[in-house]
Parts: C-alpha cells; sequence; structure tokens
C-alpha cells in the first residue's frame, strides 16, 4: 500500500462490481477508506443485470482484505434521501469524506423498452443520480475544510457522437454523460474556494458487465462503446477496469493537485479529433 491516500475516505457510486470495484480496491491499495454505493437490483429499461447484493458483499471482502473499513450501502443514485443518509451514515463511522466517484451508470437499453422511458432513465441515472451523489458530499466536505477531489465518471460519448443515436437509450447515455462535462466545469470553479477539485473520465469501452453481457453480445453491431467498433489509436480492442482506476488514483491524489476543470480521455486516443 503505497499511502498516499491515507486517512481519506471515498463516496464511491456503483461499486458493488466493474469500474466501481476496481475504483475502490485501487483506492483502498493507496490508503483510502470507502464508503461504497450501489443500487443492487435491476431496471427494467437496462438490457443488461446490474449489480447484485452479493457483488456488494464482494466488494466489501476486498477492500477489508486490504485492512482498509469501509461502509457499503444498497442505495439508488436518484434516490438524494438515500444518499444523503449514506454519507452520514459513512461520515460517521469513518470519520469525513474527502473524494467522491459519481461512477454509477447505465448503459444499453433493452430494446423492447419504451424508448421515452430509456431516455428518461438514462437521464435520471447518469446525470442526475451523479448531481444527487455530488451534492450528498460536498457540504460535509467544505464543513471539514481539508480539501478534496471529486472525480465523474463520464465517457467517449460524453465527448463526441460517433457511435450515433436516434435511440432513446443512445441518445440518453450521449446527454447525460456530455451534460457531465458542463457540471464538472461548474463545479470546478464553485468548489475551487475550498480546495476541492473536480475532473470528469472519460473511457471507451471496459471490459465490465456493461458491455460483455448477452444483450451486447446478441445486438452486438449497434452497440456502443465496443472495442473493434470504437477505433482506438493504440492497439487494443478493450480497457480493462484496472486502466481507469490508475487514471483516477492519480487525479484524486496530490500529485493532481493543481489538476481541476479537466475532462480526461481513457481511452487509447479514441476520441482524438
Ligand atoms: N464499460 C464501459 O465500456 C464504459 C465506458 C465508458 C464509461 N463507462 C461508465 O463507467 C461507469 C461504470 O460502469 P461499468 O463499466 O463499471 O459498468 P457496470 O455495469 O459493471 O457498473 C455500474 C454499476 O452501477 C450500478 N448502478 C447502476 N444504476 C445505479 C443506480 N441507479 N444507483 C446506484 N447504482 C447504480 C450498477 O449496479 C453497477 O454496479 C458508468 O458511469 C459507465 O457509464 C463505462
Amino acid at each position: 500500500m503505497s499511502g498516499r491516500l491515507q486517512g481519506k475516505v471515498a463516496l464511491i457510486t456503483g461499486a458493488a462490481r466493474g469500474q466501481g470495484r476496481s475504483h475502490a480496491i485501487r483506492l483502498a491499495r493507496d490508503g483510502a477508506d470507502v464508503i461504497a454505493v450501489d443500487i443492487c437490483r435491476d431496471i427494467d429499461t437496462v438490457a443488461y443485470p446490474l449489480a447484485t447484493e452479493a457483488d456488494l458483499a464482494e466488494t466489501v471482502s476486498e477492500v477489508e482484505a486490504l485492512d482498509r473499513r469501509i461502509v457499503a450501502v444498497q442505495a439508488d443514485v436518484r434516490d438524494a434521501e438515500a444518499l444523503g443518509a449514506a454519507v452520514r451514515d459513512g461520515v460517521a463511522q469513518l470519520g469525513g469524506v474527502h473524494i467522491v466517484l459519481a461512477n454509477a451508470g447505465i448503459g444499453m437499453a433493452d430494446p423492447s423498452a419504451s424508448e421515452a422511458q430509456a431516455f428518461a432513465d438514462q437521464l435520471a441515472i447518469n446525470l442526475t443520480g451523479v448531481w444527487n451523489t455530488v451534492h450528498a458530499a460536498v457540504p460535509t466536505m467544505i464543513e471539514q475544510a481539508e480539501g478534496g477531489s471529486i472525480v465523474l465518471s463520464s465517457s467517449v460519448m460524453g465527448l463526441t457522437g460517433r457511435i450515433g443515436g436516434g435511440s432513446g437509450g443512445g441518445d440518453g447515455y450521449t446527454a447525460a454523460k456530455h451534460a457531465l462535462v458542463g457540471l464538472m466545469r461548474n463545479w470546478a470553479r464553485w468548489l475551487a474556494p475550498h480546495d476541492i477539485r473536480v475532473n470528469s473520465v472519460h473511457p471507451s469501452g471496459v471490459r465490465t458487465p456493461m458491455v460483455i453481457n448477452e444483450a451486447m453480445e446478441r445486438f452486438f453491431p449497434q452497440a456502443p462503446e465496443h472495442g473493434s467498433e470504437v477505433g482506438h489509436l493504440l492497439d487494443v480492442t478493450i480497457l480493462e477496469p484496472s486502466d481507469v482506476s490508475n487514471a483516477i488514483a492519480w487525479l484524486v491524489s496530490d500529485e493532481a493537485r493543481y489538476i481541476t476543470g479537466v475532462a480526461l480521455p481513457v481511452d487509447a486516443g479514441f476520441s482524438t479529433p
């Protein structure tokens, strides 16, 4: 353990599996304690299963195996009150909150779902859920007066429209992920006087259940963010969750102490104009 995040507490949404779990383990390895939030149930308009209680329990045991503390809460990022309670519980048990990874998100919509509902769910989770997450933690971060770092999980679909749209789910995903750049910039200005930095990360396809699932295999030609479709400049088909965790571990560390307001692609060159 490098210990560079020793004494820090990280709120991570979507922490039961995929990138969120990878971030939790990586930050714990760097010394942070974790408040882990995940919905742990499926959503009708989403084409693949979301995480389970067992997934969240696995994140807990992997963080604890690193001798770090973790408070795990089943909550929906659409539910601001539940997020507030999770933060209060985490702060009471772990002593504060210094890092926020607004990572929870949904991808491919079920093709049989209503287009309008799929669009609405994308915005509710991938945009409003991020707003709820940050607002749940920021009052405590300001009150603590110890600075901090916030990272919003966007996507290459927050920087480009290159996968194309026309469906409720795809349009909603792209709209929400682009909107996160605006929020990130607003918040970087808002929170700089409190020494709280705000950045976004923009991965291309990452090997997680969001893209490695039966629905994606069935609808592969239309599917966004799948390796061979994406046009990486570097010789890689799909990134690993740890590739994104590495970037985030650096962004939230003091090594990046003067980096704020940045939209960082982690995309093997995909979004290079
Ligand atoms: N996998 C990719 O190719 C890729 C690429 C770019 C960006 N992203 C983004 O990265 C983030 C993490 O996704 P991932 O790849 O780890 O996928 P994933 O599906 O493995 O993980 C997402 C997690 O978020 C949780 N979640 C979903 N809706 C929630 C809600 N309403 N409240 C609380 N938790 C909720 C899920 O249960 C799941 O554990 C997402 O924001 C996603 O849009 C993913």
